[in-house]
Protein backbone atom coordinates (compact mmCIF):
# COMPACT_ATOMS: atom_id res chain seq x y z
CA UNK A 1 0.00 0.00 0.00
CA UNK A 2 1.94 3.49 -1.19
CA UNK A 3 -0.78 5.56 -0.31
CA UNK A 4 -0.44 9.05 0.36
CA UNK A 5 -2.19 9.65 3.99
CA UNK A 6 -2.11 13.01 6.47
CA UNK A 7 -3.54 13.43 9.71
CA UNK A 8 -4.11 16.47 11.16
CA UNK A 9 -3.53 16.29 14.89
CA UNK A 10 -5.33 20.11 15.35
CA UNK A 11 -8.75 18.93 13.89
CA UNK A 12 -11.89 18.19 15.88
CA UNK A 13 -12.20 14.79 14.20
CA UNK A 14 -10.53 11.99 15.75
CA UNK A 15 -7.44 10.65 14.31
CA UNK A 16 -8.89 6.73 14.15
CA UNK A 17 -11.52 8.62 12.07
CA UNK A 18 -9.63 10.67 9.62
CA UNK A 19 -7.90 7.70 8.62
CA UNK A 20 -10.71 5.57 8.20
CA UNK A 21 -12.08 8.47 6.12
CA UNK A 22 -9.44 8.60 4.07
CA UNK A 23 -8.96 4.49 3.66
CA UNK A 24 -12.62 4.34 2.89
CA UNK A 25 -12.26 7.27 0.05
CA UNK A 26 -9.11 5.85 -1.57
CA UNK A 27 -11.11 2.16 -2.13
CA UNK A 28 -14.23 4.07 -3.33
CA UNK A 29 -12.45 5.95 -5.85
CA UNK A 30 -10.02 3.09 -6.90
CA UNK A 31 -6.80 4.13 -5.68
CA UNK A 32 -6.84 1.32 -3.47
CA UNK A 33 -8.05 -1.64 -5.81
CA UNK A 34 -9.98 -4.59 -4.97
CA UNK A 35 -7.41 -7.24 -3.44
CA UNK A 36 -4.60 -5.04 -2.40
CA UNK A 37 -3.01 -5.87 0.78
CA UNK A 38 -2.96 -3.40 3.08
CA UNK A 39 -0.07 -1.97 5.47
CA UNK A 40 0.24 -4.01 8.45
CA UNK A 41 -1.20 -2.03 11.53
CA UNK A 42 2.30 -2.03 13.23
CA UNK A 43 4.07 -0.88 10.18
CA UNK A 44 1.24 1.67 9.37
CA UNK A 45 1.08 3.01 12.85
CA UNK A 46 4.49 3.69 12.66
CA UNK A 47 4.87 5.13 9.82
CA UNK A 48 1.92 7.83 10.94
CA UNK A 49 3.96 8.50 14.14
CA UNK A 50 0.36 7.58 16.15
CA UNK A 51 -0.36 4.92 18.79
CA UNK A 52 -0.86 1.62 16.96
CA UNK A 53 -4.77 1.68 18.62
CA UNK A 54 -5.78 4.25 16.11
CA UNK A 55 -4.84 2.08 13.28
CA UNK A 56 -6.12 -0.98 14.41
CA UNK A 57 -9.87 0.98 15.26
CA UNK A 58 -9.73 2.37 11.72
CA UNK A 59 -9.29 -0.77 10.61
CA UNK A 60 -12.11 -2.50 12.29
CA UNK A 61 -14.38 0.06 11.54
CA UNK A 62 -13.53 -0.80 7.48
CA UNK A 63 -14.03 -4.22 8.73
CA UNK A 64 -17.19 -3.88 10.33
CA UNK A 65 -18.39 -1.69 7.14
CA UNK A 66 -17.31 -4.32 4.63
CA UNK A 67 -14.45 -2.27 2.80
CA UNK A 68 -11.64 -4.98 3.93
CA UNK A 69 -11.53 -8.30 4.58
CA UNK A 70 -8.84 -10.84 6.01
CA UNK A 71 -7.96 -12.55 9.50
CA UNK A 72 -5.40 -11.19 12.05
CA UNK A 73 -1.97 -12.62 10.85
CA UNK A 74 -2.64 -13.41 7.45
CA UNK A 75 -3.01 -9.91 6.29
CA UNK A 76 -5.64 -7.68 5.70
CA UNK A 77 -7.11 -7.13 2.05
CA UNK A 78 -9.25 -4.51 0.19
CA UNK A 79 -12.30 -7.05 -0.12
CA UNK A 80 -12.53 -8.34 -3.80
CA UNK A 81 -16.19 -8.59 -4.24
CA UNK A 82 -17.02 -4.84 -3.71
CA UNK A 83 -19.59 -4.22 -6.12
CA UNK A 84 -18.55 -1.79 -9.38
CA UNK A 85 -17.77 1.50 -8.02
CA UNK A 86 -17.97 4.49 -9.92
CA UNK A 87 -15.01 5.45 -12.24
CA UNK A 88 -12.45 7.91 -11.02
CA UNK A 89 -13.21 11.29 -12.98
CA UNK A 90 -10.45 14.17 -12.98
CA UNK A 91 -11.85 17.57 -12.04
CA UNK A 92 -12.30 19.70 -15.00
CA UNK A 93 -12.33 23.85 -14.57
CA UNK A 94 -15.81 25.34 -15.65
CA UNK A 95 -15.59 27.22 -18.78
CA UNK A 96 -12.46 27.64 -20.89
CA UNK A 97 -10.22 28.95 -18.47
CA UNK A 98 -7.47 31.82 -19.58
CA UNK A 99 -4.74 29.11 -19.82
CA UNK A 100 -6.80 27.43 -22.76
CA UNK A 101 -7.39 30.15 -25.16
CA UNK A 102 -4.46 29.49 -27.49
CA UNK A 103 -5.41 27.11 -30.70
CA UNK A 104 -6.28 23.41 -29.42
CA UNK A 105 -3.26 21.44 -31.28
CA UNK A 106 -4.30 18.76 -34.09
CA UNK A 107 -6.30 15.89 -32.46
CA UNK A 108 -4.62 13.26 -35.02
CA UNK A 109 -5.33 9.34 -34.97
CA UNK A 110 -3.21 6.93 -33.79
CA UNK A 111 -3.76 4.28 -36.42
CA UNK A 112 -4.24 0.75 -35.05
CA UNK A 113 -4.41 -1.91 -37.81
CA UNK A 114 -7.08 -4.40 -37.79
CA UNK A 115 -5.29 -7.59 -37.92
CA UNK A 116 -8.47 -9.66 -40.13
CA UNK A 117 -7.97 -6.76 -42.82
CA UNK A 118 -4.92 -6.36 -45.59
CA UNK A 119 -3.72 -2.74 -44.32
CA UNK A 120 -1.86 -0.74 -47.23
CA UNK A 121 -0.15 1.96 -44.30
CA UNK A 122 2.19 4.17 -45.70
CA UNK A 123 5.38 4.12 -43.73
CA UNK A 124 5.24 0.99 -41.85
CA UNK A 125 8.71 -1.52 -42.30
CA UNK A 126 8.34 -5.30 -41.80
CA UNK A 127 10.46 -5.48 -38.60
CA UNK A 128 10.06 -9.40 -38.94
CA UNK A 129 13.14 -9.25 -41.34
CA UNK A 130 15.61 -8.23 -38.77
CA UNK A 131 17.36 -10.43 -37.09
CA UNK A 132 16.10 -11.54 -33.72
CA UNK A 133 19.73 -12.78 -32.87
CA UNK A 134 21.29 -9.44 -33.63
CA UNK A 135 18.55 -7.90 -32.21
CA UNK A 136 18.74 -9.56 -29.16
CA UNK A 137 22.62 -9.19 -28.88
CA UNK A 138 22.41 -5.65 -29.09
CA UNK A 139 19.97 -5.41 -26.18
CA UNK A 140 21.81 -7.90 -23.96
CA UNK A 141 24.51 -5.56 -24.44
CA UNK A 142 22.41 -3.09 -22.59
CA UNK A 143 20.58 -5.32 -20.31
CA UNK A 144 24.03 -6.32 -18.86
CA UNK A 145 24.56 -2.53 -17.63
CA UNK A 146 22.70 -0.53 -14.81
CA UNK A 147 21.79 2.20 -16.47
CA UNK A 148 23.88 5.63 -15.65
CA UNK A 149 22.71 8.01 -12.34
CA UNK A 150 23.75 11.17 -14.42
CA UNK A 151 21.85 12.53 -17.33
CA UNK A 152 24.01 11.61 -20.87
CA UNK A 153 24.92 14.43 -23.41
CA UNK A 154 21.89 16.33 -25.05
CA UNK A 155 23.65 15.28 -28.67
CA UNK A 156 23.48 11.57 -28.10
CA UNK A 157 25.48 8.79 -27.08
CA UNK A 158 29.02 9.22 -28.50
CA UNK A 159 29.38 5.46 -30.15
CA UNK A 160 25.63 6.09 -31.72
CA UNK A 161 26.69 9.56 -32.88
CA UNK A 162 30.13 8.27 -34.19
CA UNK A 163 28.35 5.02 -35.31
CA UNK A 164 25.87 7.36 -37.44
CA UNK A 165 28.37 9.68 -38.76
CA UNK A 166 30.70 6.46 -40.31
CA UNK A 167 27.45 5.05 -41.54
CA UNK A 168 26.31 8.71 -43.56
CA UNK A 169 29.63 8.77 -44.71
CA UNK A 170 29.23 5.28 -46.52
CA UNK A 171 25.58 5.32 -47.52
CA UNK A 172 24.68 9.35 -48.41
CA UNK A 173 27.71 10.66 -49.44
CA UNK A 174 27.40 13.09 -46.14
CA UNK A 175 31.27 13.81 -44.66
CA UNK A 176 30.67 14.40 -40.76
CA UNK A 177 31.90 13.46 -37.47
CA UNK A 178 30.45 11.99 -34.33
CA UNK A 179 30.46 15.90 -32.79
CA UNK A 180 28.39 16.97 -35.90
CA UNK A 181 25.57 14.48 -35.47
CA UNK A 182 22.54 15.34 -33.09
CA UNK A 183 20.29 12.37 -31.86
CA UNK A 184 16.63 13.13 -31.85
CA UNK A 185 13.61 10.96 -30.97
CA UNK A 186 12.49 10.62 -34.50
CA UNK A 187 12.50 12.39 -37.55
CA UNK A 188 9.59 15.03 -36.56
CA UNK A 189 11.42 15.77 -33.34
CA UNK A 190 14.45 17.03 -36.05
CA UNK A 191 12.17 19.00 -37.78
CA UNK A 192 10.38 20.36 -34.82
CA UNK A 193 13.99 21.03 -33.16
CA UNK A 194 15.30 22.91 -36.76
CA UNK A 195 11.63 24.95 -36.60
CA UNK A 196 12.14 26.16 -32.88
CA UNK A 197 16.03 27.26 -33.66
CA UNK A 198 15.15 29.24 -36.80
CA UNK A 199 11.40 30.70 -37.18
CA UNK A 200 9.55 33.17 -36.03
CA UNK A 201 5.87 33.98 -36.30
CA UNK A 202 4.69 34.73 -39.84
CA UNK A 203 8.25 33.35 -41.57
CA UNK A 204 7.24 31.87 -44.74
CA UNK A 205 8.28 27.93 -45.03
CA UNK A 206 8.43 25.96 -48.13
CA UNK A 207 7.35 22.39 -48.59
CA UNK A 208 6.62 20.61 -51.38
CA UNK A 209 2.90 19.85 -52.54
CA UNK A 210 1.63 17.21 -51.99
CA UNK A 211 4.25 16.69 -48.92
CA UNK A 212 4.75 15.06 -45.79
CA UNK A 213 1.96 16.86 -43.14
CA UNK A 214 3.08 15.81 -40.45
CA UNK A 215 6.42 18.05 -40.97
CA UNK A 216 3.45 20.84 -42.39
CA UNK A 217 1.93 20.71 -38.72
CA UNK A 218 4.81 21.10 -37.15
CA UNK A 219 6.37 24.09 -39.13
CA UNK A 220 2.48 25.31 -38.88
CA UNK A 221 2.50 25.08 -35.13
CA UNK A 222 5.86 26.69 -34.95
CA UNK A 223 3.89 29.84 -36.62
CA UNK A 224 5.31 29.62 -39.98
CA UNK A 225 3.52 30.44 -43.23
CA UNK A 226 3.41 27.63 -45.36
CA UNK A 227 4.19 28.56 -49.15
CA UNK A 228 3.29 25.25 -51.30
CA UNK A 229 5.64 24.42 -54.00
CA UNK A 230 4.57 22.09 -56.80
CA UNK A 231 6.57 18.59 -57.74
CA UNK A 232 6.76 17.03 -60.84
CA UNK A 233 8.68 13.89 -61.97
CA UNK A 234 12.05 15.41 -61.30
CA UNK A 235 10.57 16.38 -57.47
CA UNK A 236 10.69 19.66 -56.49
CA UNK A 237 10.42 22.39 -58.91
CA UNK A 238 13.09 24.32 -57.74
CA UNK A 239 12.27 27.17 -60.47
CA UNK A 240 8.83 28.04 -58.69
CA UNK A 241 10.72 29.19 -55.36
CA UNK A 242 9.88 32.57 -54.76
CA UNK A 243 12.80 35.04 -54.98
CA UNK A 244 14.23 38.23 -53.50
CA UNK A 245 11.97 39.56 -50.41
CA UNK A 246 9.23 36.71 -50.98
CA UNK A 247 12.10 33.62 -50.72
CA UNK A 248 11.11 31.96 -47.55
CA UNK A 249 13.08 31.56 -44.82
CA UNK A 250 13.32 27.13 -45.24
CA UNK A 251 13.04 24.92 -47.73
CA UNK A 252 11.55 20.97 -46.69
CA UNK A 253 11.73 18.57 -48.87
CA UNK A 254 12.30 14.87 -49.82
CA UNK A 255 14.73 14.30 -52.54
CA UNK A 256 15.31 11.10 -52.35
CA UNK A 257 12.21 9.86 -52.64
CA UNK A 258 9.04 12.28 -52.66
CA UNK A 259 6.88 12.08 -50.37
CA UNK A 260 4.30 10.93 -51.32
CA UNK A 261 4.80 10.48 -55.21
CA UNK A 262 7.77 8.93 -54.98
CA UNK A 263 10.24 11.23 -57.56
CA UNK A 264 13.93 11.53 -57.38
CA UNK A 265 14.87 14.72 -57.30
CA UNK A 266 17.31 15.50 -60.65
CA UNK A 267 20.96 16.17 -60.15
CA UNK A 268 20.84 19.23 -62.15
CA UNK A 269 17.35 20.39 -59.68
CA UNK A 270 20.16 19.59 -56.46
CA UNK A 271 22.17 21.96 -58.07
CA UNK A 272 19.71 24.75 -58.53
CA UNK A 273 18.40 24.57 -55.10
CA UNK A 274 21.59 24.39 -53.54
CA UNK A 275 22.60 27.56 -55.93
CA UNK A 276 18.89 28.84 -54.68
CA UNK A 277 19.57 28.58 -51.20
CA UNK A 278 23.20 30.57 -51.34
CA UNK A 279 21.23 33.55 -53.51
CA UNK A 280 18.17 33.35 -50.89
CA UNK A 281 20.36 33.22 -48.00
CA UNK A 282 17.62 30.22 -47.06
CA UNK A 283 18.10 27.00 -45.09
CA UNK A 284 17.16 23.68 -47.21
CA UNK A 285 15.94 20.63 -44.97
CA UNK A 286 16.44 17.62 -46.04
CA UNK A 287 14.34 14.85 -45.25
CA UNK A 288 16.11 11.47 -46.46
CA UNK A 289 13.85 9.26 -44.53
CA UNK A 290 13.55 6.04 -46.90
CA UNK A 291 16.62 6.86 -49.26
CA UNK A 292 18.22 3.09 -48.27
CA UNK A 293 15.96 1.27 -50.28
CA UNK A 294 15.90 2.20 -53.79
CA UNK A 295 16.01 -0.62 -56.38
CA UNK A 296 16.87 -0.06 -59.96
CA UNK A 297 19.85 2.44 -59.84
CA UNK A 298 21.73 3.50 -56.59
CA UNK A 299 20.56 6.87 -54.57
CA UNK A 300 22.31 10.29 -55.89
CA UNK A 301 24.00 11.91 -53.19
CA UNK A 302 22.62 13.52 -50.75
CA UNK A 303 22.03 17.45 -50.80
CA UNK A 304 24.02 17.94 -47.61
CA UNK A 305 27.00 16.05 -49.19
CA UNK A 306 26.61 18.57 -52.00
CA UNK A 307 26.65 21.49 -50.19
CA UNK A 308 29.49 23.66 -49.88
CA UNK A 309 27.60 26.65 -48.27
CA UNK A 310 26.37 25.24 -45.24
CA UNK A 311 22.74 25.79 -46.25
CA UNK A 312 21.21 22.42 -45.88
CA UNK A 313 20.28 20.47 -42.82
CA UNK A 314 20.14 16.95 -43.29
CA UNK A 315 17.30 14.75 -41.29
CA UNK A 316 17.71 10.76 -41.21
CA UNK A 317 15.24 8.26 -39.36
CA UNK A 318 15.56 4.34 -38.34
CA UNK A 319 11.73 4.70 -38.31
CA UNK A 320 11.77 3.02 -42.66
CA UNK A 321 14.90 1.02 -41.68
CA UNK A 322 13.85 -0.83 -38.41
CA UNK A 323 10.78 0.39 -36.63
CA UNK A 324 8.71 3.52 -35.97
CA UNK A 325 8.48 2.63 -32.82
CA UNK A 326 11.94 3.42 -31.66
CA UNK A 327 11.72 6.73 -32.32
CA UNK A 328 15.25 7.40 -33.05
CA UNK A 329 16.18 10.05 -35.64
CA UNK A 330 19.09 11.94 -36.33
CA UNK A 331 20.14 15.02 -37.36
CA UNK A 332 23.44 16.53 -39.05
CA UNK A 333 23.44 20.50 -38.99
CA UNK A 334 25.57 23.79 -39.75
CA UNK A 335 27.69 24.08 -37.55
CA UNK A 336 25.65 27.44 -35.36
CA UNK A 337 22.24 25.89 -35.84
CA UNK A 338 23.75 22.65 -34.50
CA UNK A 339 24.26 24.06 -31.35
CA UNK A 340 20.88 25.69 -31.26
CA UNK A 341 19.04 22.57 -31.84
CA UNK A 342 21.84 20.68 -29.05
CA UNK A 343 20.31 23.32 -26.78
CA UNK A 344 16.80 23.12 -27.71
CA UNK A 345 17.32 19.48 -27.15
CA UNK A 346 18.15 19.79 -23.83
CA UNK A 347 15.87 22.22 -22.93
CA UNK A 348 12.72 19.80 -24.05
CA UNK A 349 13.46 16.20 -23.27
CA UNK A 350 17.47 16.36 -21.88
CA UNK A 351 18.18 13.62 -24.75
CA UNK A 352 16.82 10.45 -26.02
CA UNK A 353 16.37 7.60 -23.88
CA UNK A 354 20.03 6.10 -23.27
CA UNK A 355 19.03 2.15 -23.66
CA UNK A 356 17.46 2.96 -27.40
CA UNK A 357 21.29 4.96 -27.91
CA UNK A 358 23.01 2.06 -26.56
CA UNK A 359 21.02 -0.73 -28.08
CA UNK A 360 21.26 0.85 -31.58
CA UNK A 361 25.04 1.64 -31.76
CA UNK A 362 26.21 -1.74 -31.04
CA UNK A 363 23.09 -3.25 -33.51
CA UNK A 364 24.90 -0.48 -36.10
CA UNK A 365 28.74 -1.18 -34.89
CA UNK A 366 27.91 -4.98 -35.25
CA UNK A 367 27.17 -4.76 -38.94
CA UNK A 368 23.60 -5.77 -38.27
CA UNK A 369 22.13 -2.41 -39.73
CA UNK A 370 23.55 -3.14 -43.20
CA UNK A 371 23.16 -6.34 -43.53
CA UNK A 372 19.38 -6.10 -42.42
CA UNK A 373 19.35 -3.34 -45.03
CA UNK A 374 20.35 -5.36 -47.58
CA UNK A 375 18.08 -8.27 -46.40
CA UNK A 376 14.98 -5.68 -46.68
CA UNK A 377 16.54 -4.44 -49.68
CA UNK A 378 15.82 -7.65 -51.54
CA UNK A 379 12.30 -8.22 -49.81
CA UNK A 380 10.68 -5.23 -50.09
CA UNK A 381 11.78 -5.18 -54.28
CA UNK A 382 10.07 -8.83 -54.77
CA UNK A 383 6.88 -7.39 -53.10
CA UNK A 384 7.03 -4.10 -55.27
CA UNK A 385 7.12 -6.78 -58.18
CA UNK A 386 4.36 -8.00 -57.04
CA UNK A 387 2.22 -5.30 -56.50
CA UNK A 388 3.35 -4.05 -60.09
CA UNK A 389 2.40 -7.32 -61.69
CA UNK A 390 -1.31 -6.76 -59.46
CA UNK A 391 -1.91 -3.68 -61.65
CA UNK A 392 -0.40 -4.24 -64.76
CA UNK A 393 -3.51 -5.42 -66.08
CA UNK A 394 -5.50 -2.41 -64.80
CA UNK A 395 -2.63 0.13 -65.86
CA UNK A 396 -5.05 1.96 -68.48
CA UNK A 397 -6.80 3.53 -65.60
CA UNK A 398 -4.51 3.21 -62.73
CA UNK A 399 -1.09 3.81 -62.95
CA UNK A 400 2.30 3.29 -60.22
CA UNK A 401 4.41 5.93 -59.46
CA UNK A 402 7.33 6.06 -57.61
CA UNK A 403 8.05 2.20 -57.70
CA UNK A 404 12.07 2.67 -57.94
CA UNK A 405 12.52 3.25 -54.03
CA UNK A 406 11.23 3.28 -50.43
CA UNK A 407 8.09 1.17 -49.13
CA UNK A 408 5.54 3.05 -50.45
CA UNK A 409 3.75 3.80 -54.21
CA UNK A 410 1.37 6.23 -55.22
CA UNK A 411 -1.30 4.50 -57.80
CA UNK A 412 -2.72 7.57 -59.63
CA UNK A 413 -6.36 6.83 -60.91
CA UNK A 414 -8.35 7.53 -64.14
CA UNK A 415 -9.99 11.06 -63.51
CA UNK A 416 -13.46 9.77 -64.04
CA UNK A 417 -12.73 6.87 -61.47
CA UNK A 418 -13.80 7.63 -57.63
CA UNK A 419 -10.68 7.31 -55.33
CA UNK A 420 -13.16 7.09 -51.98
CA UNK A 421 -15.74 4.81 -54.05
CA UNK A 422 -12.46 2.51 -54.28
CA UNK A 423 -11.60 2.87 -50.97
CA UNK A 424 -14.92 1.83 -49.78
CA UNK A 425 -15.28 -1.51 -52.14
CA UNK A 426 -11.57 -2.66 -51.22
CA UNK A 427 -12.56 -2.10 -47.60
CA UNK A 428 -15.61 -3.95 -48.16
CA UNK A 429 -13.20 -6.52 -49.36
CA UNK A 430 -10.73 -6.17 -46.46
CA UNK A 431 -8.33 -4.32 -47.63
CA UNK A 432 -7.67 -0.70 -46.71
CA UNK A 433 -5.53 1.92 -48.41
CA UNK A 434 -5.25 5.56 -47.84
CA UNK A 435 -6.10 8.38 -50.65
CA UNK A 436 -3.20 10.79 -51.29
CA UNK A 437 -5.55 14.00 -51.24
CA UNK A 438 -4.72 15.04 -46.93
CA UNK A 439 -1.33 15.29 -48.78
CA UNK A 440 -2.27 18.11 -50.53
CA UNK A 441 -2.81 22.19 -49.04
CA UNK A 442 -4.22 23.44 -52.07
CA UNK A 443 -7.20 22.04 -53.72
CA UNK A 444 -5.84 20.37 -56.89
CA UNK A 445 -4.91 17.24 -56.08
CA UNK A 446 -4.13 14.11 -58.09
CA UNK A 447 -6.52 11.30 -58.03
CA UNK A 448 -4.96 8.46 -56.28
CA UNK A 449 -4.12 6.60 -53.55
CA UNK A 450 -1.20 5.70 -51.64
CA UNK A 451 -0.45 1.82 -51.03
CA UNK A 452 2.10 1.42 -48.22
CA UNK A 453 3.40 -1.78 -48.70
CA UNK A 454 6.34 -2.21 -46.86
CA UNK A 455 4.67 -3.99 -43.51
CA UNK A 456 2.94 -6.60 -45.23
CA UNK A 457 4.14 -10.01 -45.83
CA UNK A 458 4.39 -11.12 -49.70
CA UNK A 459 1.71 -12.95 -49.53
CA UNK A 460 -0.59 -9.96 -47.92
CA UNK A 461 0.79 -7.89 -51.02
CA UNK A 462 0.27 -10.34 -53.56
CA UNK A 463 -3.93 -10.67 -52.45
CA UNK A 464 -4.29 -7.09 -50.89
CA UNK A 465 -3.11 -5.95 -54.45
CA UNK A 466 -5.43 -8.32 -56.25
CA UNK A 467 -8.57 -7.15 -54.57
CA UNK A 468 -7.97 -3.59 -54.70
CA UNK A 469 -7.38 -4.35 -58.59
CA UNK A 470 -10.40 -5.71 -58.72
CA UNK A 471 -12.53 -2.87 -56.66
CA UNK A 472 -10.88 -0.48 -59.46
CA UNK A 473 -12.30 -2.98 -62.16
CA UNK A 474 -15.31 -3.10 -60.64
CA UNK A 475 -15.22 0.57 -60.11
CA UNK A 476 -14.60 1.07 -63.64
CA UNK A 477 -17.68 -1.02 -64.55
CA UNK A 478 -20.28 0.98 -62.57
CA UNK A 479 -18.51 4.27 -63.13
CA UNK A 480 -19.02 3.86 -67.13
CA UNK A 481 -22.00 1.47 -66.99
CA UNK A 482 -23.62 5.31 -68.17
CA UNK A 483 -21.22 6.79 -69.97
CA UNK A 484 -18.02 5.32 -71.31
CA UNK A 485 -14.44 6.57 -70.60
CA UNK A 486 -12.91 8.83 -73.28
CA UNK A 487 -9.50 7.93 -73.84
CA UNK A 488 -6.95 8.28 -70.94
CA UNK A 489 -5.69 12.08 -71.07
CA UNK A 490 -3.45 13.07 -68.28
CA UNK A 491 -4.64 16.43 -66.69
CA UNK A 492 -1.61 19.48 -67.13
CA UNK A 493 1.08 19.23 -64.65
CA UNK A 494 0.75 15.10 -64.34
CA UNK A 495 3.68 13.20 -65.09
CA UNK A 496 2.56 11.75 -68.39
CA UNK A 497 5.14 8.79 -69.13
CA UNK A 498 4.18 5.03 -69.17
CA UNK A 499 3.76 3.05 -65.97
CA UNK A 500 7.36 2.84 -64.33
CA UNK A 501 7.39 -0.52 -63.88
C1 LIG B 1 8.55 12.09 -45.13
C2 LIG B 1 8.76 11.44 -43.80
N1 LIG B 1 9.72 11.87 -43.01
C3 LIG B 1 9.94 11.29 -41.82
C4 LIG B 1 9.18 10.24 -41.37
C5 LIG B 1 9.51 9.52 -40.10
O1 LIG B 1 9.42 10.26 -39.01
P1 LIG B 1 9.85 9.68 -37.60
O2 LIG B 1 11.33 9.40 -37.63
O3 LIG B 1 9.51 10.79 -36.69
O4 LIG B 1 9.07 8.43 -37.36
C6 LIG B 1 8.13 9.79 -42.13
C7 LIG B 1 7.26 8.72 -41.62
O5 LIG B 1 6.20 8.46 -42.07
C8 LIG B 1 7.92 10.39 -43.39
O6 LIG B 1 6.97 9.92 -44.18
Amino acid sequence: MDLPLSLDRTSSTTLQMQLCEQLRGAILDGRLAAGTRLTSTRALAESLTVSRNVVVAAYDELYAEGYIEGQRGSGTFVTRDLPPLPKRTRPEPSGVPRWLRTPAPPDLDVLEDDPNLIVFRIGRPNTALISAETWRRAWNDVANQLPPSYYGAPGGDGRLRQAIADYLGRSRGVACDAADVVVTSGALQAVDLVARATLRAGDPVAIEEPGYPSARRVFTARGAEIVPVPVDEDGLKVDELPEGNDAPLLVYTTPSHQYPLGARLSIRRRLALLSWAERCDALIVEDDYDSEYRYDSPPLPALAGLDQAGRVVYIGTFSKVLSPALRLGYVVAPPPLRERIVRLKRLSDYHTPWPVQRALATFIESGGLERHIRRARRHYAEKRRIVADAFRPVSEFATLRGLEAGIHVFLELHPTLDAQRVIERAHRAGVVVESITEHYLGTLPRNGLLLGYGGLTLDQAERGSAILAKAIREELGSAFANAPPRAYAHRPGVINDAPTV
